[in-house]
C-alpha cells in the first residue's frame, strides 16, 4: 500500500506553481470534512508520534485500567477505541474526554454483538440453520438497531471460521463447515449490520473474525496451530473472510492461532499479501485479546518489543488489550526499526475507519444526548421479541419423528424434564452480549404458555447438567461471583426418581438435555460429544417408562446421538435458541410452527470419525455402501458416513423431488447451463424445505471434493402443492484452486446433484466445453 502524501504536501506542489505554499499549508489547518482522505492526511500530518500511537490502541473497559486513569489517557488523545461498554451514559464521558484532547478525535465503542445484542438471537449455529438469508439478515439488522442505540460503533463480528471439528467450542459462534453456505451469510450479516452506511446512525461497523483459519485448530483444542495446505486454505476455509470483505466490512479481527508456522498476529503473508493485496481490503485490522503479547509464548518473538515491532509490520493496526504498541512503538520509530510511514498507514486505517462510522462528523453521532438515554437500558419495550421469536423457530432442526410423536397434541399430561428445561441463561448461549438471562424464555415457560389451561405439564430437573465437578469449576471459573452452572444438591438417584415418577403419571416425556451454554464457548473444547453421563443416565430412566420420549437438545456442537436416535421417539435439534427460544421451540412441538431447519454441519457418529464434512475429498479406495471388502477407507467398527448429513432435517410434512433435468448437456464457457427440478409437498400439511445444489467435478488436474454445495433454495408449499426450481449454473460455479492456485474451471464432465439433503441426490452430468 502506497501512503499518501499529506494534504500540505500536495497542495504546496500544485501550489507552488500559483505561488500560493503558504495560503495551502493554512489550508491544511482547516480540514476538510468532505474530502476524506486530505481530512486524514490533514489530521496525520498534525498529529505527534504519541498521537498517533493512541490511535492504534484498543482498550478492553474493565480491564487493568481503572475508569479515571482510561478518561486521562483519552483526554490526552492516547486511546483510539475501546470496548465492553454497553450504554451511551457509560460511553459518553469517555467521548468527552477524547472531544478534550488536542485533535478532538472521537473514540469509536466496540462490543461482541455476535447473536444479538439485547434481544439474543440463536447462535451462529442455529442461525445457519435457517438456511435463509433474510432470516439471518433480520438479526443482524435488529442487533445493529439495539447496538448503535447503546452507543455503540462497531461489532465483533461475523464469526465466520469454518469448523469441520466439533469438538473446538467455538463452532457453535460460526455457521458451520461449508464454505458456500458460510460465504453467504458472512455477507449477508456484514451487510445486516453495516446497513445502508456504517455512517448510519443504526448501523454498527462489522470487524469479521478471526482471520484467518481459526476454525481448524489441530484437533479441536482451542488455541492451537494450523496447519494447511494452500490449496485447501484458498478452496475451503478463507472464502467466508473473503465474503465478508467484499460485502465491505470495515474491520478485521486476526485469529490467535498460528497458520503453517507462523503466527497469524505476525504474519504479514496473510495480512499484506492476502488481506490488503490480493483482496483489495480497505479498513482497520485488529489483534485479538493480547494476541500481540502472545508472539512471546509464540516463541516468535524475544520480548515485547520484537512482538510490538513484528504486529506492526504484519500488518496489526490495532493492539487489543495489551500496551505493547503504546510501550514500544516510541523507542521502535526512534531506533528507525519502524518507519513512520508504517505508523501513518495504521493511523490511516484507524482514522478512516472512523470517519467511514461518520464519527467525525458528529462523535456523539451513537450515542446522543444524555436527556435521550433511557431510563432502564434492559426496558421490555427495548427487545424485539417477535423478530427473535421468528428467528428461533426457523433455526429449530427435527432430526426424527417415530410415528409422528411430534407435533404433540395440547392435551392429557406432558413431563418436562432436563436439567436444561427451565434454564434461562442457557436460553442465550454463549456470546450473549447485552442479553439478560431474567429476560429469555425458557422451555418450560414457552410450553406452559402456549398450553394455557388445555393440558397438564409437571416438571423435574431430572438431573443436573454434570455431575463431574471438575468440569462445574472449569464452566464457572469465570465467573466465581455469579456461577452460571448451578448444582441442584440432590442426589443424582433422588432426581432421576422424582423425573420417573413424573413421567409414569404422563402421556409423554419432553426432555431438554445437552450442553450449558459455557460449554460451547471459547477455550471449551471438548475431547467427547456424548451428553454427559448425568443426563444419559436420566434418560435411559426415562426410556424406562415406556413413555413416548421426546428430546429436545440445546447444544453448541453436533453431539454423539446414536443412544438418541435408536431410543428416542422423536429429536428436535433447538441450539441455544436466544431470548425468545422457549416460544419458538414450544411452536415447533405443538405444530404451530412446522420445523424447516436443516443442518449446517454434519454429526459424527463417535468422536473418532472426526473431521465428518460432507465435501470431503475423493480417495483411491473408497468405501462403497452396501459392497463388503476390505481395503476401503472406512473405521470397520462403525457404520461409514454421519449420523445425520449436512443439510439434513425434516418436517412435519414430507417433500418429493422429481428427476433432475438440464437445459443443455453442455456448458461453453461465458455461458449459462439451467438445472431444474420440481419439488412437491406430498403430505398433509404446508412446511418449507431447502432445495440443494451440488456440483463434482469428475476429472480434474487435482483431487476435487465428492461435491460442493453451489446453490440452495427454500422453498414454503402448501399441502399438495409443487413448484419448479431452477439454477443457473456458470463457468463460475465450477471453479477451484489448482495446484499453482489459480482459481480456473478445467473443461470435462461435471455431476450436478440436487437433494433435500447432502446424501439423498438426483443427479445428471454435463461437459463444460
Ligand atoms: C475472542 C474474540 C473476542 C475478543 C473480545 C477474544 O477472547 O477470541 O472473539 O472478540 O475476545 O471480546
Amino acid at each position: 500500500m502506497k501512503p499518501q502524501q499529506p494534504l500540505a504536501k500536495r497542495l504546496c506542489v500544485l501550489g507552488l506553481l500559483a505561488g500560493f505554499c503558504v495560503h495551502a499549508a493554512a489550508a491544511a489547518q482547516t480540514p476538510a470534512l468532505d474530502d476524506k482522505p486530505a481530512f486524514i492526511d490533514s489530521l496525520i500530518e498534525r498529529m505527534t508520534l504519541e498521537e498517533k500511537i493512541g490511535q492504534l490502541r484498543l482498550i478492553s473497559i474493565g480491564g487493568d485500567m481503572p475508569r479515571p486513569r482510561i478518561l486521562e489517557e483519552l483526554a490526552a488523545g492516547h486511546i483510539g477505541g475501546t470496548f465492553n461498554t454497553v450504554t451511551r451514559h457509560d460511553n459518553r464521558p469517555m467521548q468527552d474526554a477524547a472531544q478534550r484532547s488536542r485533535m478532538k478525535i472521537p473514540i469509536f465503542f466496540a462490543y461482541d454483538v455476535v447473536h444479538g445484542h439485547r434481544t439474543i438471537f440463536p447462535i451462529g449455529l442455529g442461525l445457519a440453520s435457517s438456511w435463509d438469508m433474510d432470516t439471518i439478515a433480520r438479526s443482524g439488522r435488529v442487533a445493529a438497531i439495539e447496538a448503535s442505540a447503546d452507543g455503540l460503533d462497531m461489532t465483533f463480528a461475523p464469526t465466520v471460521d469454518i469448523s469441520r471439528d466439533p469438538r473446538w467450542g467455538r463452532t457453535s459462534e460460526g455457521f458451520g463447515e461449508d464454505p458456500y453456505l458460510v460465504s453467504e451469510i458472512a455477507r449477508t450479516m456484514v451487510k445486516a449490520y453495516q446497513g445502508k452506511s456504517p455512517a448510519a446512525r443504526d448501523s454498527i461497523t462489522a470487524s469479521v473474525k478471526h482471520f484467518a483459519l481459526y476454525g481448524a485448530v489441530e484437533g479441536g483444542r482451542d488455541y492451537n496451530v494450523v496447519d494447511m495446505s494452500p490449496m485447501r486454505m484458498h478452496q475451503d476455509f478463507l472464502p467466508p473472510y473473503r465474503a465478508a470483505v467484499e460485502a465491505g466490512a470495515g474491520g478485521v479481527m486476526v485469529a490467535l492461532n498460528a497458520i503453517n508456522g507462523v503466527p497469524a498476529s505476525a504474519n504479514s503473508w496473510l495480512l499484506r499479501d492476502l488481506l490488503r493485496r490480493d483482496w483489495g481490503f480497505r479498513g482497520i485490522t485488529v489483534s485479538d485479546h493480547g494476541a500481540i503479547s502472545e508472539l512471546m509464548r509464540h516463541g516468535v518473538a524475544r520480548d515485547g518489543r520484537e512482538a510490538a515491532r513484528l504486529a506492526i509490520k504484519a500488518g496489526i493496526d490495532m493492539s487489543m488489550a495489551d500496551s505493547l504498541y503504546r510501550d514500544e512503538l516510541p523507542a521502535l520509530v526512534k531506533a528507525g526499526e519502524v518507519d513512520m510511514g508504517e505508523i501513518d498507514a495504521a493511523v490511516r486505517e484507524v482514522l478512516g475507519a472512523k470517519y467511514d462510522m461518520g464519527l467525525f462528523h458528529d462523535p456523539y453521532r451513537r450515542i446522543g444526548v444524555a436527556a435521550d438515554d433511557p431510563q432502564d437500558v434492559n426496558a421490555e419495550s427495548r427487545l424485539h421479541r417477535s423478530e427473535a421469536r421468528d428467528v428461533a423457530r426457523q433455526s429449530i432442526v427435527l432430526l426424527e419423528n417415530h410415528q409422528q410423536t411430534l407435533p404433540l397434541k395440547k392435551r392429557g399430561t406432558i413431563a418436562l424434564v432436563g436439567p436444561l428445561a427451565d434454564s434461562p441463561i442457557d436460553m442465550l448461549g454463549s456470546w450473549s452480549a447485552a442479553g439478560v438471562a431474567g429476560q429469555a424464555v425458557t422451555l418450560r415457560q414457552g410450553m406452559r404458555e402456549a398450553l394455557g389451561d388445555a393440558a397438564t405439564l409437571g416438571y423435574a430437573r431430572g438431573a443436573n447438567v454434570t455431575d463431574d465437578q471438575h468440569m462445574v469449576d472449569y464452566l464457572n471459573f469465570l465467573n466465581w461471583d455469579n456461577p452460571e452452572v448451578v448444582q441442584d444438591p440432590r442426589s443424582a438417584a433422588e432426581m432421576i426418581a422424582e423425573a420417573v415418577a413424573l413421567a409414569n403419571k404422563a402421556d409423554v416425556i419432553v426432555a431438554a438435555v445437552g450442553e450449558s451454554r459455557g460449554m460451547s464457548h471459547e477455550a471449551s473444547s471438548r475431547t467427547s460429544l456424548q451428553l454427559p453421563p448425568s443426563q444419559q443416565r436420566l434418560l435411559e430412566a426415562l426410556k424406562q417408562t415406556g413413555k413416548p420420549l421426546v428430546l429436545v437438545l440445546m447444544n453448541g456442537r453436533p453431539l454423539e446421538l446414536g443412544w438418541a436416535k435408536a431410543n428416542a421417539d422423536a429429536i428436535l435439534e433447538t441450539w441455544f435458541s436466544g431470548t425468545e427460544g422457549g416460544h419458538a421451540i414450544a411452536e415447533v412441538l405443538f405444530g404451530d410452527y412446522n420445523p424447516s431447519g436443516r443442518l449446517p454441519i454434519s454429526f459424527p457418529r463417535s468422536v473418532g470419525q472426526i473431521p465428518t464434512y460432507y465435501n470431503h475429498l475423493r480417495v483411491g479406495r473408497p468405501y462403497v455402501e452396501g459392497k463388503p471388502g476390505n481395503y476401503t477407507s472406512q473405521y470397520f467398527e462403525e457404520p461409514t458416513g454421519p449420523l445425520y448429513p449436512f443439510g439434513y432435517g425434516l418436517s412435519y410434512t414430507q417433500f418429493e423431488l422429481s428427476d433432475v433435468s438440464l437445459s443443455s448437456r453442455e456448458l461453453s464457457r461465458g455461458g449459462t447451463l439451467e438445472a431444474r427440478v420440481t419439488v412437491r409437498n406430498s403430505g398433509q400439511r404446508e412446511g418449507a424445505t431447502v432445495v440443494q445444489l451440488y456440483i463434482q467435478d469428475l476429472v480434474a488436474s487435482v483431487i476435487r471434493p465428492v461435491k460442493e454445495l453451489k446453490a440452495f433454495r427454500k422453498v414454503m408449499l402448501k399441502a399438495g402443492e409443487e413448484q419448479e426450481v431452477r439454477f443457473s449454473l456458470t463457468e463460475d460455479d465450477l471453479k477451484f484452486f489448482n495446484a499453482q492456485l489459480q482459481q480456473v474451471a478445467e473443461s470435462g464432465e461435471f455431476e450436478v446433484q440436487i437433494g433435500l439433503d447432502s446424501q439423498r441426490v438426483q443427479s445428471q452430468r454435463f461437459t463444460l466445453h
